[in-house]
């Protein structure tokens, strides 16, 4: 049986996987930790610990401590926020990795890291982006992507490792806020369609960027997670795709359940420049055909339930 420690486990994506991983392997079997523990209340009664991911000595020590064979490290600073801060996100993306890794080597544990889209930036295809291909970040986030990428293999090749990842695209979510990246516009519109009507986007019509549902997310960390090893030609990170959207498309299919909303643009160009460095579209039959990943949710499925329960939560 597994037991996983989550690092930045309360952040949007861990705030939601640690509930997904523990209807699947039993509460007691999550150990929940994260640097700041402001958003504790989202994870309910799972057991939550203290952990600064650059702490390498107390990182070893929780693992032991929880006896821990499986680490999902989540603890990251995210595009738009990287870049006000390079060499922070440098030390807390490359340093935290590095502990996780090298926890993982003495412990004899396997990891789980999400890459990102992040990792394109210049000289790639735009549409329907292979797998592999020319890596050329522009951003500091995506520069630690890609040597994270990096490290998690020469980790498996060299120590054997388990270390598996999937480059997410813009994760769409009611649960928790993202943490400043630069496809959160995407989470925000819906926040401001139930709660005002009209949403300015700080992305322009027309820029494409791949985008998932939170549901389709989680089960792309426990599919992979599980995945026959025989099978994997890649580890990390596999391309994961689901949806293709621009701002506009968004605007549609909100007005399908709320007519009234409006869309109007007000472009940040830093942000903006990050999303034209990023894909317009992945190609992820590797994904597909090593472990059978497959989206469940399309756009207005999930707009409906995005609605349904943001209309709940911000009564
Ligand atoms: P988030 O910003 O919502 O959460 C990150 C968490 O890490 C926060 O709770 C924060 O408190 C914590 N953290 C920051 N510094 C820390 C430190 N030094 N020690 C321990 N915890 C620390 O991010 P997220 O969206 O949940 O992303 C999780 C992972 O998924 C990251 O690696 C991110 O790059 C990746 N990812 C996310 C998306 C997305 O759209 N959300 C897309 C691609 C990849
Ligand atoms: N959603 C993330 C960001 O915008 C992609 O890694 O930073």
């Amino acid at each position: 049986m597994r037991k996983i420690l989550v690092t930045g486990g309360l952040g949007q994506i861990g705030s939601e996987l640690i509930s997904h991983m523990a209807n699947l392997y039993g509460k007691d079997n999550i150990v929940a930790t994260d640097v700041s523990d402001a958003n504790v209340a989202a994870i309910g009664d799972i057991q939550f610990e203290k952990l600064d991911v650059t702490d390498g000595e107390s990182f070893r020590r929780l693992v032991e401590k929880h006896k821990v064979n499986t680490i999902v490290h989540l603890a990251a600073i995210l595009s738009a926020r990287g870049e006000t801060m390079p060499q922070t996100t440098w030390g807390i993306n490359m340093g935290g990795l590095y502990n996780a890794l090298e926890v993982a080597r003495v412990t004899d544990a396997s990891v789980f890291v999400p890459s990102s889209i992040a990792v394109f930036g210049k000289n790639f295809p735009l549409d329907n982006t292979p797998q592999d291909t020319v890596l050329q970040p522009t951003t500091m986030y995506g520069v630690t992507k890609v040597a994270g990428e990096t490290l998690c293999n020469y980790y498996f090749d060299k120590y054997g490792v388990d270390t598996r990842g999937v480059r997410y695209p813009g994760i769409i979510s009611y649960k928790t806020l993202p943490g400043a990246g630069t496809t959160d516009y995407a989470v925000h519109v819906y926040y401001e369609a139930v709660k005002n009507g009209h949403y300015d986007s700080y992305i322009d019509q027309g820029t494409y960027m791949d985008m998932v549902y939170m549901p389709d997310a989680l089960r792309a960390v426990t599919e992979l997670m599980e995945a026959n090893p025989e099978k994997l030609v890649h580890r990390n990170a596999f391309n994961i795709a689901s949806m293709s959207l621009e701002p506009s498309m968004f605007e549609k299919s909100i007005q399908k359940v709320m007519p009234e909303f409006t869309l109007g643009y007000d472009v940040d160009p830093v942000r903006q420049a990050i999303a034209e460095s990023w894909p317009n579209s992945l190609d992820d039959s590797c994904a597909r055909e090593e472990w059978g990943w497959k989206p469940e949710y399309d756009l207005d499925a999930m707009t409906v339930d995005m609605i349904e329960n943001l209309q709940k939560k911000l009564k």
